[in-house]
């Protein structure tokens, strides 16, 4: 199965060297309009291939997209210190009216895996710009994830043995659900109590915080963020590539809400597969609604 990553940036090249580490398709090719860039990041990461699956990785134009079954999209500025992600709209906006239809006319039967930022308006953007093509967002599976690693850190268990959904916009008005978290199939709050640990008002808002702040933390220390979100996208594909009905909390456009937002879904060869709105607690229900209305707000932006 072949894969293209166009954007080979920080994010883009570390998704693309976690699905050659993982083995998640045979083929990979990356494309930037600096191709130059393209072109050693791609011979770079074609080094790491014989030690691992022996995937072939190579760069080209758009053309050299053809036959993939899935494209991640990774072009645009990221966050600088300081900068919200809707603050990157606008640009990010205009290099998508550019690339996605460039890529549309090469890929007609890939899948399009949005990760540039604010990703849930651009995923919006590029399911207008590709009509035709399945398309979403990495959403809120990064979020997800530094959500069930702080729980686990809590609990002392194996963070891929913990479960939680981190709900709506990619970005400051994201809901974590707490109710949908769970440790060994228990509630969080009774794993802990079951197993004497501490459990307070104090211990969530750690974990709030954390999850919340994650990005901007890291982007003070070291300016970008791309390992969690490299391999938060190399998991999304394999799920596409092998049709895995992975539930993972993915971006497309959502029913009642009128926009692209993350909610559990099933993802499988055709994207996404089916939608799982869990029922949710008033406060969480209401904390989605406001998260949507953030995103309808900014959809409403001339982006
Ligand atoms: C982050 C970027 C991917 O949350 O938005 O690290």
């Amino acid at each position: 199965m072949k894969v293209g990553v166009v954007g080979a940036g920080l994010v883009g090249a570390t998704a693309a060297y976690a699905l050659t580490l993982r083995g998640s398709c045979s083929d990979l090719v990356l494309v930037d309009k600096d191709e130059k860039r393209a072109q050693a990041e791609a011979q770079d990461i074609a080094h790491a291939a014989p030690v691992s699956h022996g995937t072939r990785v190579t760069s080209g134009g758009y053309a050299a997209l053809s036959g993939c079954r899935v494209v991640v999209i990774a072009a645009g500025a990221n966050q600088r210190p300081g900068e919200s992600r809707l603050d990157l709209l606008g640009k990010n906006a205009a290099i998508f009216r550019e690339v996605i239809p460039q890529v549309a006319e090469q890929t007609p039967e890939a899948v399009l895996l949005i990760a540039t930022n604010p990703v849930d308006a651009l995923t919006d953007l590029a399911t207008r710009l590709a009509p035709g093509h399945a398309v979403l967002g990495s959403g809120t599976v990064l979020d997800s994830a530094r959500f069930r690693h702080l729980i686990a850190g809590q609990a002392g268990v194996d963070a891929t043995h913990v479960h939680g959904y981190v709900l709506g916009e990619h970005g400051d008005s994201e809901v974590l659900a707490w109710s949908t978290a769970t440790v060994a199939g228990l509630p969080v709050e009774d794993f802990m109590r079951a197993r004497g640990l501490e459990w307070t008002e104090e211990v969530r808002a750690e974990i709030d915080a954390g999850t919340r702040d994650a990005a901007a933390a890291i982007i003070e220390g070291k300016r970008a963020t791309y390992y969690g979100i490299g391999a938060a996208l190399a998991r999304i594909a394999e799920a596409i590539l092998g049709d895995r009905r992975s539930i993972l909390t993915v971006s497309a456009p959502t029913d009642p809400y009128g926009v692209s937002l993350s909610v559990p879904r099933i993802v499988g060869a055709r994207g996404v597969e089916d939608t799982l709105i869990p029922p949710l607690p008033p406060e969480e229900a209401r904390a989605l609604e406001a998260s949507a209305e953030v995103l309808r707000q900014t959809g409403a932006r001339p982006g």
